[in-house]
């Protein structure tokens, strides 16, 4: 099975994230500089709110993705207040007709170091797997 994550993050946050999730699953997180050009069974893909939208690079990035490579997405995300990224980037994908799971992840930026915060990662990576 072939798994791949991409994030985009300014200030670190979501690249947080996408360690945790990463080190969970013994994959390497990819900044979105890194496009996809092969098939992949599941995609994680994060990003954060700025300025009332997720960010204008990673809808850019989401529409290069080639619709046929990707099976699956799992979207995280972080911002200062709610999961309104994670409901956005989820529109984009289904616009091209990739599907996207149930099963997300998000939390307030500033409470990516916390340890409660961290096992939710690691959990949203296990339950992402096994699904
Ligand atoms: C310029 C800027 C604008 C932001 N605008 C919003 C916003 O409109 N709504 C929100 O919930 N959070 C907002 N935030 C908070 C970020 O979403 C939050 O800090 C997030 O974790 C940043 O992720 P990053 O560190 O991966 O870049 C903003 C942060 C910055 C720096």
């Amino acid at each position: 099975m072939n798994i791949a994550l991409r994030y985009y993050s300014r200030s670190g946050n979501t690249k947080k994230v996408a360690d945790i999730i990463s080190e969970e699953i013994a994959i390497r997180p990819y900044t979105i500089e890194t496009p996809i050009d092969e098939n992949i069974d599941k995609l994680f893909i994060g990003g954060a709110i700025y300025a009332g939208n997720f960010s204008k690079k990673l809808r850019n990035y989401i529409d290069t993705i080639p619709s046929d490579l990707v099976k699956k997405v799992y979207i995280f995300s972080t911002s200062g207040f709610n999961k309104n990224s994670n409901y956005k980037m989820k529109e984009e994908f289904m616009k091209k007709g990739i599907e996207v799971s149930e099963i997300d992840f998000f939390c307030k930026g500033r409470k990516v170091n916390e340890k409660e915060e961290i096992n939710q990662m690691k959990e949203f990576a296990k339950k992402a797997m096994e699904e």
